[in-house]
Formats: structure tokens, sequence, C-alpha cells
């Protein structure tokens, strides 16, 4: 049996002080919007409790969806490090960068730089510095493949939206019917939902393009972020299978949050390749219920079958 656990979007605060120069454009309404809606019902106070709950898990894995700071400020990514370092050594715990981690086009090489020892694949030397073309990355861990996608690219003011790439696509194909071949489960990061559909300012660009590369190269399962809510949804494959895409909520979020109380996954993987079993466990707080404790349990694979 390996666990995986599985959280999104802590948007860690507080916000650095930010240099006036710093503030101006995109960040200036990103810190408006700090602060008008996420001090209610977000923060370290409610982060903690879940933390402390998935540590007791004792996962094998840790995957971290995204968005893990709000302005893309330099001392942000700082904190994204201890934050990412408090959850175990870096072979331990994977990540991949949301749109707030690639905020402004100044920005986009912080996450790169900070937090690399959390999203090397493990072909990368210790001392090559990590690029935008090393996503995908491929960490094998037992039966486990963990694949991270990048979707951070800097927007206009306004825009949360993500992208892949033509380039990282095709990468990502031949990955994927690689480590098939290598009899692994394909378990997939990506910060924007594939499937769905929102507002064009927060979708990713090129979901068709995505969903068509999961689809025919398959994965077992995939992980997101974004949207900070509960979500599932699946990519019908050609042979008649299906890709489950799972979402889950910031977990910074409080109990009461608007878009859904924080909480993260659990997935408990066994099996082998052909007969995988990945049951899904939601662990987190729920309206007007402020402790921390499974909330749902879902069967993954065999897709279908009753939990
Ligand atoms: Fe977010
Ligand atoms: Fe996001």
């Amino acid at each position: 049996m390996f666990v995986l656990a599985h959280l999104s979007d802590p948007h860690l605060g507080p916000i650095p002080e930010a240099r006036v120069s710093e503030l101006l454009g995109k960040r200036f309404f990103g810190m408006m919007n700090w602060i008008g809606a996420r001090r209610r019902n977000f923060g370290a106070s409610t982060l903690g409790p879940l933390l402390t709950d998935l540590m007791a898990q004792a996962p094998d894995h840790i995957c971290v969806t995204g968005d893990l700071v709000n302005l893309s400020l330099p001392e942000e990514f700082d904190t994204g490090a201890t934050f990412l370092t408090s959850l175990g050594e870096p072979d331990r715990v994977s990540v991949v960068p949301g749109n707030h981690d690639a905020y402004v086009r100044s920005a986009m090489h912080y996450h790169l730089e900070h937090w690399a020892p959390f999203l090397s694949g493990d072909d990368t030397h210790p001392h090559t510095p990590v690029d935008v073309d090393a996503f995908p990355y491929v960490r094998r861990r037992g039966p486990v493949a963990v694949v991270g996608v990048s979707t951070a690219i800097p927007t206009a003011i306004f825009l949360a939206s993500g992208e892949a790439g033509r380039g990282q696509l095709a990468r990502l194909r031949t990955l994927l019917l690689q480590l098939k071949e290598e009899g692994l489960f394909r378990a997939v990061m990506i910060h924007h939902p594939p499937v769905g559909t929102r507002p064009f300012h927060r979708d990713l660009r090129d979901a068709a393009a995505v969903r068509a590369v999961l689809a025919e190269a398959g994965a077992e399962l995939v992980m997101h972020g974004h949207d900070h809510r509960t979500e599932f949804g699946v990519i019908p494959t050609p042979a008649g299978g299906v890709v489950p895409v799972v979402g889950v909520p910031s977990a910074s979020a409080g109990p009461d949050d608007d878009r859904g109380a924080g909480a993260y996954a659990l997935y408990r993987i066994s099996g082998e390749p052909g007969a995988w079993r990945c049951e899904m466990e939601r662990r987190g707080y729920a309206a007007g219920d402020a402790t921390v404790r499974a909330r749902e349990v879902q069967l993954l694979a065999p897709f279908g079958s009753a939990a």
C-alpha cells in the first residue's frame, strides 16, 4: 500500500511588507483582493490543524498543487520553501506552481530557484538550475510515478489563467507512455483543472489539448487545485476507461469559507498494472464544523466500484 497525500492552494500569509514599486500593477490589485476577501476564514489557524492531521496519516509522499504564495514577492518564496520543508524531505514532497506563484513576469524564476529541491525530477542533477523546459518532471516512488506539470505563466492584470504549452504537452505524452510501459501508477499534478468550465480569466487555455494527451496516453490519477473547491471529474479514454481528475479546496480555508471548507485528499494505492486499486479519502473541515476528520471515501480504481 502506497499512501499519497494531496493538498493545494495554501496561499501562505501574511503577505510581506512590499515596496511600493513592487505593488504597482497586478500585485496592487492582488493585495486589495487579499485584504478584502482572503483574511476572512483563511489562514494559519486553519492550516495548522489540517497539516497536523495530514502528518498523522504518515503518507509516503505529499503532492502540493500550487498557489503557495499570493503576490509572488521575493520573501513569499522563502515562506513557501519553509512550508515545503516542514512537510518533509524534498524526495517525499513534490510541488507544481500555480498562477499566484508566477504572478508577474519578473517573478517567473522565483519558484524555480527557491523550490528547486521540491520540483526537480529524479534525473535532474542537483546543481543544474531547474527551468520551465524541465516540466513535466517525474519522480518514481515505489509503484507510483509522480508527474509534475506546470501551467504557471505570467498573465495580465485580472487574469488567473494558465497554459501547459505545446512543448510540455509533447513531452508529457511521451513520458506517460513510457511510464505505462514501466508498469507504474501515473499520478499527475497540475494546478489548473483540465476538466470543467470556468470563466475565461481563470481557465486553462489549452485544456482541450491537455485532456487529449491524458486520454490518449493515459494516467491513473490527475490532481489539481486552483478552484478552491471539492471537485471530481473524469476524462474518458478511447479504450473505454476513464482518467479520474480530483480537485481539493484551499488547505488554508476555514470551515465557513465561501468556496469550500479547507481539506486535503489521501490516495491509498495498491494492486498492479491493469488491476490498480486506489481509494480516495477526503479529510478536512466542513461548514459549521471546525474539526478535521474524514469527510468522504471514494474508490477511483477500479472506477465505478462501490467504496
Ligand atoms: Fe489559489
Ligand atoms: Fe490558482
